[in-house]
């Protein structure tokens, strides 16, 4: 079992392991004590400069097994001979025009990775490769805290119920392009709170980008419902902001939590390196 100290990053969530080198095998005491520290803290923050492609799924393995890439193989941006099939390329950087990677630009708003899949991903890990001078820092919620403040009147009229979520490959950026999507468009429905198959804590299961509906509610009620739940869920209190720096590794308990993307220069290069740790079931209310 390797020694690491764990340190907190935010009243939130998030914390940084301290004396852990993630470029070598991880042994299994070390992985199970690896992944009691991410049920706790959501967040798991690592230093490892350098890091390459293979080291980083080696070391995702640790926390569970490799996830699929949502986008079938011959519609993604990668390059297919020099990128893994598990790992997508974050990046605003383009090559004859074309993106290298996927979610390129700019702000995105809070969101569950691969919610509106069956059975989304229980975590992501990003690797920075290449990071702007400003902004473009990850925003992580902890929805835990934000289903406990939700107030009664919500949690039962949302008692039982499930949500639709929806992601356009195309209209990515907001819940405006609601009407008009024009892309690949992938759906699913979970319960609007969830049981962390992990934890057994309750979560809040819904987010700002990606749910468009609570199931059988008036569309203005189930708007103003969910405006009031990403309100809540986006609290100052209860998010952690990450500011990368190159050689920055996050893992995230994706079903817990929702993270976004401030703005950055778009004429500045980010580069960030993702894989993800498959989930095994359905979420379960
Ligand atoms: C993501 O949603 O996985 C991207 C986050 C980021 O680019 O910071």
């Amino acid at each position: 079992m390797e020694d690491f100290e764990i340190r907190k990053l935010s009243d939130a969530l998030g914390a940084e392991i301290v004396g852990l080198d993630v470029t070598a095998p991880v042994d299994a005491d070390t992985a199970a004590a690896l992944r009691a520290a991410w049920r706790e803290h959501i967040v798991l923050l690592f230093r490892a400069p350098g890091l390459t492609q293979d080291q980083q799924l080696r070391f995702a393995g640790a926390f569970g097994e490799i996830g699929r890439r949502p986008r079938p193989r011959g519609e993604r941006p990668e390059d297919a001979a020099t990128v893994d099939d598990a790992v997508m390329l974050i990046s605003n950087i383009r090559v004859d025009g074309k993106p290298i990677g996927s979610l390129p630009d700019g702000e995105m708003y809070f969101h569950h990775d691969t919610i509106f899949k069956e059975v989304p991903n229980l975590g992501t890990m990003l690797y920075a490769i290449e990071v702007p001078s400003r902004g473009g820092n990850t925003r992580f919620a902890n929805h835990y805290l934000a289903w406990d403040a939700l107030p009664d009147r919500i949690r039962e009229r949302v008692k039982g119920r499930t949500a639709h979520h929806v992601y356009d490959y195309v209209v990515y950026a907001s819940r405006e392009g609601k009407g008009a999507r024009a892309g690949t468009v992938d759906g699913c429905t979970h319960p609007v709170s969830i049981t962390h198959p992990g934890t057994g804590r309750r979560a809040l299961y819904v987010d700002r980008l990606m749910t468009m509906r609570i199931d059988g509610l008036p569309e203005d009620e189930s708007d103003a419902i969910l405006d009031e739940m990403f309100d809540i869920a986006e609290r100052e209190a209860f998010v952690y902001e990450h500011v990368w720096t190159p050689g920055d590794l996050l893992v995230w308990d994706n079903l817990c939590s929702s993270h976004a993307r401030t703005d950055f220069p778009a004429d500045e290069r980010r580069l960030l390196r993702r894989c993800q740790i498959a989930g095994e079931a359905r979420p379960a209310g």
